[in-house]
């Protein structure tokens, strides 16, 4: 029996206004997670805030001829106020633009660039001409080669759920321009995630009561066996990377995301008047993590987060990760980006 639980619902991205699908996949049914364990007398704290950066957001801006900023700052205030509304008893909504964001998840990155694990590679990447732009995750668009979906995104199929890179596209465009993208060399830092392939799998069979639909996308993964990961994009929207070589890139959203939670329950802490509480929620082994999340978020919950937590070594691993399906209306997602 653990003696605390700390339940983190996905953050979600600031880019428009959250709908039933966000409700019904993972705040609802944390919330009442939240509010039965504490009937029962649990220590309990439900932490979740605004997702800000990542290709999501400045698509958003540009559609719109705004700033990213002006997007987060309206989007991020009108969903904390939605989820008041509706009655989402968070115990604290962070926004992963805070000043205390971007110190832990430079921390984080810092701490994992310090012990060598990340390689530096050179990376054939999509750039649009006309935009001047490298096109990393969303700013493209084509056809998934798993299922043959015609509107995958350069990172993810929403309809099989593969994780992608944009040049694993079939007749891929820009989602700027519609251009078709040319090919450029760029540097980053990967995470090399075979590396963590053993102890992934180790952990992941050592869960219990796990939903079936969360180890069968784990499984699936694994048996694929896991490759290195990009942690930074060509972008100037996100955490910059906090080295000299690092200079206008910033770190990958997933990479930052996550660690939001992380950062969010800092801010907590300090508004609670006792800024070490934190370190009760996530370093004490006697606190069960619980992550609610939409299916989407399987794979950066169960393999991305875990490697970076086993790699960074100060945090305890999640206990259960409750991934939902999506909510949909004429047989489609629901989906802010898509206007669905
Ligand atoms: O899919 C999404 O909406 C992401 N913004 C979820 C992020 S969850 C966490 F890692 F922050
Ligand atoms: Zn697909």
């Amino acid at each position: 029996m653990s003696k605390r639980k700390l339940v983190t619902s996905a953050l979600p991205y600031a880019n428009g206004p959250i709908h039933l699908g966000h409700l019904a996949g993972a705040y609802l049914p944390a919330d009442l997670y939240t509010r039965f364990q504490r009937l029962k007398g649990e220590d309990i704290i439900h932490i979740c805030g605004s997702d800000e950066h990542g290709v999501p957001i400045t698509i958003a801006a540009e559609k719109e001829g705004v700033t990213p900023q002006e997007i987060v700052d309206r989007y991020h205030e009108r969903n904390k106020a939605v989820f008041d509304k509706f009655g989402i008893d968070f115990d604290y909504y962070g926004r992963t633009s805070s000043e205390t964001h971007r110190k832990t998840s430079q921390d984080f990155f810092l701490k994992l660039y310090e012990q060598g694990v990340f390689k530096k590679k050179s990376q054939e990447q999509f750039y649009d001409e006309d935009a001047n732009m490298f096109l990393p995750d969303r700013y493209v668009k084509g056809t998934c080669p798993k299922c043959g979906h015609p509107e995958a995104y350069g990172d993810q199929c929403e309809k099989c759920g593969s994780s992608l890179s944009p040049t694993d596209l079939i007749d891929p465009v820009s989602a700027l321009t519609g251009n078709k993208p040319v090919v450029k060399s760029t540097e980053h830092w990967f995470i090399p995630l075979g590396d963590f392939q053993d102890r992934l799998q180790e952990w992941i069979d050592s869960r219990e009561n796990w939903k079936p639909n969360v180890v069968g996308q784990c499984k699936s993964w694994l048996d694929g066996g896991l490759s290195d990961r990009a942690v930074t994009r060509d972008l100037t929207w996100g955490v910059p990377v906090p080295l000299p070589e690092g200079d206008g890139k910033v770190l990958y959203v997933w990479f930052d995301a996550p660690i939001g939670y992380i950062s969010a329950t800092k801010e907590w802490a300090d508004e609670k008047g006792d800024p070490d509480l934190w370190k009760t929620y996530w370093q004490d082994e006697e606190t069960s993590l619980v992550h609610f999340i939409g299916k989407d978020n399987i794979v950066f919950h169960c393999i991305m987060f875990p490697a970076m937590l086993m790699q960074q070594g100060d945090f305890i691993l999640p206990e259960n990760v409750k991934a939902n399906e999506f909510l949909n209306l004429e047989g489609r997602k629901l989906s802010t980006s898509k206007g669905w």
